[in-house]
C-alpha cells in the first residue's frame, strides 16, 4: 500500500517538474462538468428546432409563434430531460459556478438567432427557409463564442463536412474516429475530454450520431441532393454524424 503511494507520489511528481500536465485524467471536475452541460445544452437548441421543423417549413402559415420565448421554453425542457438541470431555478441547482455563468448566455445566443429569423420564419408562400437545426447550431454557437471567449462548436470529419467553418481541428478528428467506432456507447452522453496548453485548457466532446430525422438530408440516397441543396453523404441509422466541441480554461 505504502509503496504504492509512493509511486504515484512519484509519478506526479516527476510529471509536475517536467512541466506536462499530469493526466487526462486530472482535468478538473468541474470544468469537464461545464462542458459537458454547454454541449448538451446546444445540441438540446438542435434538437428543439427539430420538433418544429415541420411548422416552419409550412408555406401555407405565416406567423408561425416560434418566438425567442417558445424556443427559450422549449430548450429548457429538452435540457432538463438530458441533464436533470432546471435553468429556472440554476441559482439552487448543483452545478459548477462555470456552468452557472455561462449557461444563460448560450439561451440568450440561441434566442437571438432564433429574433433575427423572424421575418424569414413568418414568411408565407416559402417551404424551405435554411432554418434547420444546424444554421442554428452554428449560428448560436459563433455568438456565444463571441460573446464569451469560450470555444464552442458543432463539427463533422472532413468526408461529410458541409460548412468549412465547422472544419474539424487535429484533436476534435482524433476523438471523432474514436466516437465512430460501432463500440463506442451510442447512449448516455458520454464525453471524451483531455487537458491541453499543460493543463490551462480543458477540451470537451460529445458525438452526435444519426437518428431518423437526420436521415432526410445526410442519408441515402447519397450523392443527391437534400432540401438544403447539400450532396446527401449516405448516413445509416447509429452512425456518426458529427460531434459538438468545447474548450474550457481551467479554472
Ligand atoms: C434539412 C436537412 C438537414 C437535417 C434534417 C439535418 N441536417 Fe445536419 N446539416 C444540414 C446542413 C445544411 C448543414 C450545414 C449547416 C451550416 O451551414 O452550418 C448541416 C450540418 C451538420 C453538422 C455540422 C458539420 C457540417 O457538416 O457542417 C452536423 C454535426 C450535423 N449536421 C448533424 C446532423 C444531425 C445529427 C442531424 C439529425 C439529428 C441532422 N444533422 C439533421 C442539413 C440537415
Amino acid at each position: 500500500m505504502k509503496r504504492m503511494a509512493v509511486i504515484i507520489i512519484s509519478v506526479v511528481f516527476v510529471s509536475l517538474a517536467m512541466g506536462v500536465s499530469p493526466s487526462p485524467a486530472l482535468a478538473d471536475a468541474d470544468t469537464v462538468e461545464t462542458g459537458r452541460l454547454l454541449a448538451i445544452l446546444l445540441d438540446s437548441g438542435r434538437v428543439t428546432i427539430a420538433g418544429v421543423q415541420a411548422l416552419i417549413n409550412d408555406p401555407e402559415k405565416g406567423d408561425k409563434g416560434f418566438t425567442p420565448d417558445v424556443f427559450e421554453e422549449g430548450v429548457i425542457a429538452k435540457f432538463k430531460d438530458r441533464s436533470g438541470v432546471d435553468l429556472t431555478k440554476l441559482k439552487t441547482e448543483k452545478v459548477p459556478a462555470q456552468a452557472k455563468q455561462l449557461l444563460p448566455m448560450l439561451v440568450e445566443a440561441g434566442k437571438k438567432v432564433v429574433a433575427t429569423y423572424q421575418p424569414i420564419l413568418n414568411k408565407q408562400g416559402l417551404a424551405y427557409k435554411n432554418f434547420i437545426p444546424a444554421t442554428w447550431g452554428t449560428q448560436a454557437a459563433a455568438i456565444f463564442t463571441a460573446r464569451t471567449g469560450t470555444y464552442l462548436k458543432q463539427t463533422t470529419l472532413d468526408e461529410v463536412l458541409r460548412n468549412p467553418k465547422n472544419k474539424a481541428d487535429e484533436f476534435e478528428a482524433a476523438v471523432m474516429k474514436k466516437f465512430a467506432d460501432p463500440a463506442y456507447p451510442r447512449q448516455g452522453e458520454k464525453i471524451v475530454n483531455e487537458m491541453v496548453d499543460g493543463g490551462k485548457t480543458t477540451r470537451v466532446m460529445l458525438p452526435l450520431f444519426h437518428v431518423k430525422g437526420c436521415l432526410p438530408c445526410h442519408g441515402e440516397p447519397k450523392g443527391e441532393r437534400d432540401i438544403s441543396g447539400y450532396i446527401r453523404e449516405g448516413g445509416k441509422l447509429g452512425e456518426l454524424a458529427g460531434a459538438i466541441s468545447v474548450k474550457l480554461s481551467q479554472r
